[in-house]
């Protein structure tokens, strides 16, 4: 397969379908990123452009070293480009003050890291339910999602656990829980199954589908396992900084019925992944 960079195509600034959902929800148009660390100096990514639509299922590939997790923090405004523009749910996060840019992270994107950056000093129900008390939620209320949240990716026995007491793939769905505890319209994540058994990465993987397909959110993920980039709409490719292969695995598919609560669907989605795994 001949390797091209991928070129945007042209903005449309409208709607993608009858979902009134935004055609152009996150962008990236010719984003650049450089570190300068002692005498070296790392082109991290080389012209980056791309235009995800709300709603979409994108998996970002790549070898190790290939720019993955640095166009990740760059499009969940963690970090700032060296050159370019980035436009997320309306907001062009280069320009944003470091104020405002912690409220629209807060706000709009659900982070899950590769490094699960959990507080040692907190229990994992505690850690899940941290974003709440940022939004004013009362204890109770908070603690009720945060089981709920936990139990659904089969957790709930290890509520009063601090992450040094937990597994590195208990700490992963720790973090992956406590991305979705504000109900983001974004989850960002960065190879949320790397510390996985299978089983338990289909599960994640699934949740994020349901939470995609159901509630129409928008999930970026990071990953160098094809299984898992295969639960995605979209495959986007990079390769030193630059895109060379954007493919789309299946068409959209129009949201539906959204069900009840986010907290029962999930646990309902989680009960059937546990019996068709098992
Ligand atoms: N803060 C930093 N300072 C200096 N160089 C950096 C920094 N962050 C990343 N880099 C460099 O930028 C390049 C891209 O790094 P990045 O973490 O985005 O890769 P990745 O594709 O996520 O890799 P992996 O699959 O190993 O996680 C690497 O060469 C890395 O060494
Ligand atoms: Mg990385």
């Amino acid at each position: 397969m001949a390797i091209t960079p991928y070129q945007a195509p042209p903005p449309t600034n409208g709607h993608v379908n009858g979902n009134g959902q935004k055609a152009d929800f996150v962008v990236a148009h010719d984003v650049v990123k450089e570190f300068i660390l002692g005498d070296q100096f790392v082109r991290a990514l080389a012209g980056i452009s791309l235009r995800i639509p709300q709603g979409q299922f994108v998996a970002i590939m790549g070898p190790s070293g290939s720019g993955k997790s640095t166009l990740l923090y760059l499009l969940g405004g963690l970090d700032r480009p060296t050159d370019g523009h980035i436009t997320v749910a309306g907001r062009e996060v280069e320009n944003l003050s470091s104020e405002d840019l912690a409220a629209f992270r807060r706000e709009t994107i659900g982070f899950v890291f590769q490094a699960f950056h959990l507080v040692p000093t907190m229990t994992a129900l505690e850690n899940v339910s941290l974003p709440g008390v940022f939004i004013g939620m009362s204890r109770e209320e908070r603690e009720q999602r945060g089981y709920k949240l936990l139990a659904a990716i089969g957790m709930d026995d290890r509520l009063d656990h601090r992450p040094s007491q937990l597994s590195g793939g208990q700490q992963q769905r720790v973090a992956i829980a406590r991305a979705l505890f504000n109900d983001p319209p974004i989850i960002m994540a960065d190879e949320p199954t790397g510390a996985l058994d299978s089983k338990t990465g289909q599960t994640v993987m699934k949740l994020l589908r349901w939470f995609c397909r159901s509630q129409g959110r928008t999930i970026i993920v990071v990953t160098h396992d094809p299984g898992v980039a295969s639960y995605a709409d979209r495959i986007i490719n990079l390769k030193d900084g630059l895109v060379v292969e954007d493919r789309m695995l299946r068409p959209r598919i129009p949201r539906v019925n959204v069900w009840r609560t986010v907290e029962e669907a999930l646990a309902a989605e989680a009960d059937e992944t546990h019996e068709t795994v098992e």
